[in-house]
């Protein structure tokens, strides 16, 4: 039986190391080629992950004709996801798509039904799925430990002012609204957790990179299911260090947690006897729960596809997750632009 999967990884930019980081890594997973318009940029890259000369492409379509190709992952900017994953599900190969899954919904639905029609694998890369403290809180969650959820709240603070470089930078490009292109770890994190928003109210605002054509925070409360109350911050212009801090309110208790902490703090409402404690009968004990710090687990989220590929098991992360994420972003956009509450439109 077949052991490993075979990938081609098509671009050759920043995030692609930790693509070959986390599949050199992979028991089940090896690179074998990869693909960049810049052909010294994927060369260099190649090099470091023993991917031979002959297998670097700068026309991506060169390495989706190969057969010995099972799949690729795509970390390609946004506005390109949907082009280089109809071709290489047509091309018969399995497709890891980096997140955001696309930047409209036509595009989704689209990727949805070439994926459908081919019978290949389509995961998205919401990484967030694979980062230790957010799998932990949500099991904690699920089973119950901070009683019934009533309030999650999550941000994603990543000042990208030093990562537009001289204004050609692809998250410049206007479609990509933050709350899109980065805020949607947080919206994937919330859904993660509590479900699909029904319905989402959104405000946005420019005043840290005045110079990009989009807005640089964006507040949107949501009304989740089961009458859940949630709320996503994005702000790509902000002073402080980068962070997801995220916390989940439940009638028993609450969860404190982020992907930059080694620990998740948990909040449980004690009643005391203690005849020294003025105040209040109730006090609140924080106790700090360990956790393994891993970001980007690009090796996690990879080594799942491959596994599932060879266990012929349907991906976690489908289409469908990845879009109904771009709905609920794309429809907080539309609120800030109406003034409307918008509900978000999960029909692909
Ligand atoms: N999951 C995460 O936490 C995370 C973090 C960073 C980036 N990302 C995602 O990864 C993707 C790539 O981001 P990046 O920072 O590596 O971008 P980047 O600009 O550093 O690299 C993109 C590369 O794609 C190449 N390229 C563009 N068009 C091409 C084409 N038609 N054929 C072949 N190569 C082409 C460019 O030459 C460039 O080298 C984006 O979708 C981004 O949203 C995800």
């Amino acid at each position: 039986m077949k052991k490993q999967i075979r990938l081609g990884v098509i671009g050759g930019g920043d995030f692609s190391a930790y693509h070959l980081n986390g599949i050199e890594n992979s028991p089940n997973a090896v690179a074998v080629a990869m693909a960049d318009l810049d052909r010294e940029r994927a060369l260099e890259k190649a090099k470091m992950y023993g991917i031979p000369e002959d297998s670097v492409y700068t026309d991506y379509h060169d390495l989706l004709a190969r057969d010995d190709i099972d799949a690729v992952t795509i970390p390609l900017p946004d506005q390109f996801h949907k082009e280089a994953t109809v071709a290489a599900l047509r091309a018969g190969k399995h497709v890891l798509c980096e997140k955001p899954m696309a930047l409209d919904l036509d595009e989704c639905k689209e990727m949805i039904k070439v994926a459908k029609e081919t019978g290949k694998q389509l995961m998205v890369g919401q990484l967030g799925r694979y980062t230790p403290a957010f799998v932990q809180a949500k099991k904690m969650i699920d089973d119950g430990v901070i009683g019934e959820l009533f309030m999650i709240e999550s941000e994603y603070a990543h000042d990208y002012s030093e990562i537009g470089g001289n204004g050609t930078s692809w998250r410049i490009t206007p479609e990509r609204e933050p709350i899109i292109g980065g805020g949607c770890h947080a919206v994937d994190l919330i859904r993660m957790i509590a479900g699909n928003p029904e319905e989402v109210f959104g405000y946005a605002n420019n005043k840290c990179l005045t110079t990009w054509p989009i807005h640089d925070c964006t507040m949107a409360v949501m009304k989740l299911p089961n009458g859940v109350i949630g709320k996503v911050m994005t702000s790509t212009g902000c002073k402080r260090n980068y962070t997801m801090r995220t916390v989940a309110y439940g009638t028993k208790g609450t969860i404190i947690f982020d992907n930059k902490t080694p620990t998740i703090s948990l909040f449980k409402g004690h009643f005391t006897d203690d005849p020294d404690f003025d105040g209040y009968k109730q006090r609140e004990l924080e106790v700090k729960l360990p956790v393994v710090l891993n970001d980007h687990n690009f090796g996690g989220e990879v080594q799942d596809f491959c596994r599932c590929i060879l266990e012929n098991e349907p991906v976690p992360t489908t289409g469908v997750e990845g879009a109904s994420t771009v709905a609920v972003c794309l429809a907080i956009v539309e609120s800030f632009k109406t003034g409307e509450k918008v509900k978000p439109d999960y029909n692909f």
